[in-house]
């Protein structure tokens, strides 16, 4: 569904991705691992054209989306969930939505009643202001916008980073329900545990490359490659074993 093939990229001058090939088949939750810095976010960013890739080729459901404008390849049926976790402050949780569907593909009720479908604790806060919610609260509300679009592929990058064990779970439930409605995932996270309860398909980059590619059987019995290019801060043992900040 989504490949990549011998993808580079830069900023400024600064050679970030090395020939990154990677591919996503539909229906899968696909996880991309790596240290901090080892150029996962420029991945995702590269694919949805935020950056253009310098060499190298994207495609999406059989077409070529390498050079098109982030807005064409979101209608092509990407959803990208940045790290930065932003939120219009001053709208309601609804309005939030609305803008995103509306972006996208029309207004319907029923879209976002969907999208709020993977989330029950923003049903009740439809009328709140975003800025007022948690993080966590936050967090899934960027992932339900996304999810309003009805994308095919959504691109999420490090969901659950800095949340609470109990908004770990929300999280983790809300991934695994959209799979289960058909969407696939490529995920961007440190959580270990996480990664391995939700992902079946691992690729593990370093210094703008892709170091290591497998299922999640062969991660776990790779114990190598998760201490060479995961680390020990970072790779979490259990997926609740998380510093709380909302
Ligand atoms: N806007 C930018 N301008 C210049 N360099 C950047 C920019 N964004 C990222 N970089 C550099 O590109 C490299 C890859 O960064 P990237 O954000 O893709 O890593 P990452 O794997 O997502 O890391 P993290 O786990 O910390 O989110 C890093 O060396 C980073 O310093
Ligand atoms: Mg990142």
């Amino acid at each position: 569904m989504l490949v990549l093939e011998d993808v580079h990229a830069h900023y400024g001058s600064a050679h970030v991705l090395h020939g990154i090939s990677l591919q996503v088949n539909a229906g899968k939750i696909v996880c991309l691992l790596g240290r901090n810095g080892a150029g996962k976010s420029t991945t995702l960013k590269t694919i949805m054209g935020v950056v253009q890739p310098s060499a190298g080729k994207i495609s999406f459901k059989g077409e070529t989306i390498s050079g098109l404008s982030p807005h064409v390849i979101a209608t092509r049926g990407l959803a990208w969930v940045p790290e930065d976790r932003r939120v219009f402050a001053s709208l309601s949780v609804e309005e939030n939505i609305r803008v995103a569907g509306q972006a996208i593909s029309g207004n319907s009720a029923a879209r976002i009643a969907e999208a709020l479908d993977f989330f029950p604790d923003l049903k009740a806060r439809m009328d709140q202001r975003a800025g007022s919610l948690s993080g966590g609260q936050q967090q899934m509300l960027t992932i339900a916008r996304a999810l309003a679009s009805k994308p095919d592929l959504i691109l999420l990058d490090e969901p659950t980073e800095g949340l609470s064990p109990i908004m770990v779970s929300v999280i983790r439930d809300g991934i695994v329900k959209s799979r289960e409605r058909g969407a696939s995932i490529l995920l961007v996270e440190q959580n270990f545990a996480l990664a391995t309860e939700v992902a079946e398909e691992f690729f593990v980059m370093s210094r703008g490359t892709i170091v290591y590619r497998g299922t999640r059987d062969e991660l776990l019995s790779a114990p190598e490659v998760i201490k060479e290019h995961l680390g020990v801060g970072k790779a979490k043992s259990s997926a609740v074993d998380h510093h709380s900040k909302g």
